[in-house]
């Protein structure tokens, strides 16, 4: 498996929930942007990727001998001259090519021995097999990419602004060409003319690229996809910055609409509910007068006969006396 895969991440920072089911993917050469407002947990999300921060819930799988290179949204570095500062991205490569140079040292005084021989020859493959030759070439190429000078590279660290070392962490992660490169808001502190450098560089990167970014014309030359996250929870775009705009836009009209089509049918289903009620009351009431009516009428008509006994009708009222219908009949019945 050569991607990185999420699925179904959540974080919360006690009652603020930032995330949850956050599930997507990043293969080697793609470019996902990150985007979302401010605060909605894209450094904490990413933080989550590297380990850094502990996820409430989900998995973060990549493979053990995959490496990531992480350049912060806020830089920090030691003390000593940009050169050692680069250097120190290498630090690996180096300490193996002064194995190589003491090994190279002990052959060359004679009378090596098989296995000293034998391990020369697997130090020497490694070493080219991590490009060791090339350190130099490639710390100048993206000191100068990204406008450091010589005579910075020869002065010390400390004294950079914090612009200048967050491009020299920038340059670090770069240098190694990790097989992933998180990088959190990277255009921050480089002019235009670094940051179409960066681009270039990202477009031809062979490993996978997660980045944070509300530079949109970056995001849009740069990324292959779109991770947004918003409503706490991420949704995935298959395109760059316009692409997800559009969808985005398109989403949100269809959403509107539904929305206006469901209110639309909740007035209409109202206004049936309230004709049919009105209905109903008048049907009632018409019906309640005919049956007054007819009631009162063979009332009338028994009393005429001798046949029921009228004092609750005397005593109360017409109407109150209908109210007592159930009554009525069973006195009928009896008579
Ligand atoms: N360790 C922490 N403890 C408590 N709250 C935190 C912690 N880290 C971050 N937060 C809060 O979580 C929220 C998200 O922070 P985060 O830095 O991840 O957002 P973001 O999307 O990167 O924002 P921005 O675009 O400004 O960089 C913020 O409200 C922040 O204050
Ligand atoms: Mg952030």
């Amino acid at each position: 498996m050569r991607e990185l895969s999420v699925s179904g991440l959540s974080k919360s920072f006690g009652t603020l929930e930032l995330f949850h089911d956050v599930s997507f993917r990043v293969a080697r050469g793609e470019r996902a942007g990150l985007v979302g407002a401010n605060g909605a947990g894209k450094t904490t999300l990413m933080r989550c990727l590297l380990g850094e921060e502990e996820p409430d819930g989900g998995a973060v799988r990549l493979e053990a001998s995959e490496t990531i290179g992480y350049v912060e949204q806020q830089a920090s570095l030691g003390a000593g001259t940009l050169h050692e500062e680069f250097r120190d991205a290498f630090s690996d490569i180096l300490r193996l090519g002064e194995k190589k140079k003491a090994m190279e040292r002990e052959i060359g005084r004679g009378g090596a021995s098989e296995e000293l021989l034998a391990e020369y020859g697997r130090v020497v493959l490694r070493f080219e097999h991590m490009e060791g030759y090339d350190v130099e070439s490639r710390i100048r190429r993206v000191a100068f990419g990204l406008g450091f000078t010589d005579d910075d590279l020869t002065g010390s660290v400390a004294h950079l602004s914090g612009g200048q070392k967050t491009r020299v962490c920038l340059a670090k992660a770069l240098l190694r060409e990790p097989d992933f490169l998180f990088l959190d808001e990277p255009t921050n502190h480089l002019d235009i003319r670094m940051i179409e450098w960066l681009e270039d560089f990202l477009c031809s990167y062979r490993g996978g690229v997660l980045l944070i970014s509300h530079d949109r014309f970056f995001l849009d030359r740069v990324a292959t996809k779109i991770i947004s996250l918003e409503h706490r929870t991420a949704t995935v775009y298959a395109g760059n910055y316009s692409y997800y705009q559009k969808v985005r836009d398109e989403r949100r009209a269809a959403l509107e609409s539904a929305y206006e089509k469901q209110q639309e049918k909740i007035r209409e289903t109202e206004e049936y509910i309230r004709r049919y009620r009105a209905g109903i009351k008048a049907k009632q009431a018409r019906g309640g007068k005919a049956n007054w009516t007819a009631w009162s009428a063979s009332c009338c008509r028994r009393k005429r006969r001798g046949l029921i006994i009228s004092r609750s009708i005397r005593r109360g009222s017409a109407r109150s006396a209908w109210s007592k219908r159930r009554i009525w009949r069973r006195l009928s019945a009896v008579i």
